[in-house]
C-alpha cells in the first residue's frame, strides 16, 4: 500500500494547502489535511508519477482544462440505480398528485437531478415517473455534474450490465435492452430524459427548466463533499430555483439540522424530504408526508 510520504511527495504540504484552497473555491469540494494523501494519489495519477509542471498550481488557478482533468481524480462518483430506495418509493409517492397538477396547469413536471455522477440517478427517476404513468412530453428531467465524462455517460444511458443488479428485474427488461457486456435505455424511457449537461454547483447560476422554477431537485451525496458556507449557498440557490411547495432531495446523511434554516422537513415513508415553503398544498402533498420540526431531525 502507498503511504502517505510517497501520495504526498509530488507536492509539498504547504503546496498540497494551497491546492485544497483551489479545489474548495473552484469546485466546493472540501479537503481538510487529513485527506491529503487522495490528493497526492490525485496528482500521481494524473501524472503517472512524473514530476509536476513548473507552477503547477498556477495552471490549476487559471486552466479550466487542467481542472476538468483533475474532477474525476478528486471527486467521488459512486451511484447505482435506486440508491437509498425509500428516496424513490417517496417520489412514487408524490408523483401522482405532481402530474396531475402540471398536466391541469398546461406544463411539464420538472425536475433535475444535481450532481447526477454517471446517470444511474436520473434514470432512476425517469422509471419511477414512468411507472407512475407519466409519458413522453409530461416531464422536464435534466440532469447534470461537475465531471464532465460523467455527464456524457449520463446522457448516453448505456451502463454496464452488472450495474442492473440493483434494479428490480421487471423494470431491467422493461427499460433496458442488453447490448454484450452493456445496457442501454431503451427508447420508451428516452423521451422522459431531457438530457445532462456540464454545472458547477458552487457557479452562482443555476439552470432552470421552461416553467422557470423547478419542482423536483434531486442533490443527494453531493454536498455531503462540501464545506458548510459552500452547502449554505448552494441550498440558498436551489431556494431560489425552487418552486414554492417544491421538493429537495438530499442525501440520507445530508442532515440541513442547525446548517439551513430556508426548507420545511417532511417525512414520506420513512424517507426526509425538504421542501421550500409556500405554494399551494393539493398536487404537492404525498400521501401520508407529515411536517417535522428540525429540532426532530436524526
Ligand atoms: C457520490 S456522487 C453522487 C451521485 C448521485 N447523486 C447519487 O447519490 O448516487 C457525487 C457527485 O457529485 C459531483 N460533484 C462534486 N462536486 C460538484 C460540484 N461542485 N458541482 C456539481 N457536481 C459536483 C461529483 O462529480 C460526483 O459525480
Amino acid at each position: 500500500m502507498e503511504s502517505m510520504a510517497g501520495a504526498m511527495s509530488l507536492l509539498a504540504p504547504e503546496q498540497l494547502t494551497l491546492l485544497a484552497a483551489l479545489l474548495r473555491a473552484r469546485l466546493g469540494v472540501h479537503f481538510p489535511p487529513q485527506s491529503y494523501p487522495v490528493l497526492g494519489r490525485a496528482l500521481a495519477t494524473r501524472f503517472g508519477g512524473a514530476e509536476l509542471p513548473p507552477r503547477y498550481l498556477d495552471l490549476v488557478a487559471r486552466d479550466d482544462a487542467e481542472l476538468e482533468r483533475l474532477v474525476p481524480l478528486v471527486t467521488v462518483g459512486k451511484t447505482a440505480f435506486f440508491r437509498e430506495e425509500r428516496h424513490f418509493q417517496a417520489l412514487s409517492s408524490l408523483l401522482p398528485g405532481l402530474l396531475a397538477r402540471c398536466r391541469g396547469e398546461g406544463r411539464r413536471l420538472s425536475i433535475w437531478s444535481a450532481g447526477c455522477s454517471t446517470g444511474e440517478e436520473p434514470w432512476s427517476i425517469a422509471m419511477t415517473a414512468a411507472e407512475a404513468g407519466a409519458v413522453e412530453g409530461e416531464l422536464e428531467l435534466l440532469a447534470s455534474d461537475l465531471n464532465p465524462e460523467a455527464v456524457s455517460s449520463a446522457a448516453r444511458g448505456v451502463f454496464p450490465a452488472r450495474s442492473l443488479e440493483s434494479l428490480p428485474p421487471a423494470l431491467a427488461v422493461r427499460y433496458f435492452d442488453p447490448h454484450d457486456a452493456e445496457v442501454r435505455v431503451k427508447p420508451c424511457l428516452r423521451g422522459l430524459f431531457d438530457g445532462a449537461v456540464t454545472h458547477n454547483l458552487v457557479s452562482p447560476t443555476c439552470p432552470r427548466p421552461a416553467s422557470g422554477a423547478w419542482d423536483v431537485v434531486f442533490c443527494r451525496n453531493v454536498m455531503i463533499y462540501f464545506d458548510g458556507p459552500t452547502t449554505r449557498s448552494v441550498l440558498s440557490r436551489f431556494l431560489q430555483v425552487l418552486a414554492p411547495g417544491g421538493w429537495l432531495f438530499l442525501g440520507s446523511a445530508e442532515s440541513l439540522f442547525q446548517r439551513f434554516d430556508g426548507f420545511e422537513l417532511t417525512e414520506t415513508g420513512g424517507a426526509f424530504l425538504y421542501r421550500r415553503p409556500g405554494g399551494a398544498a393539493s398536487g404537492y402533498t404525498a400521501a401520508g408526508a407529515t411536517l417535522r420540526d428540525h429540532q426532530g431531525e436524526a
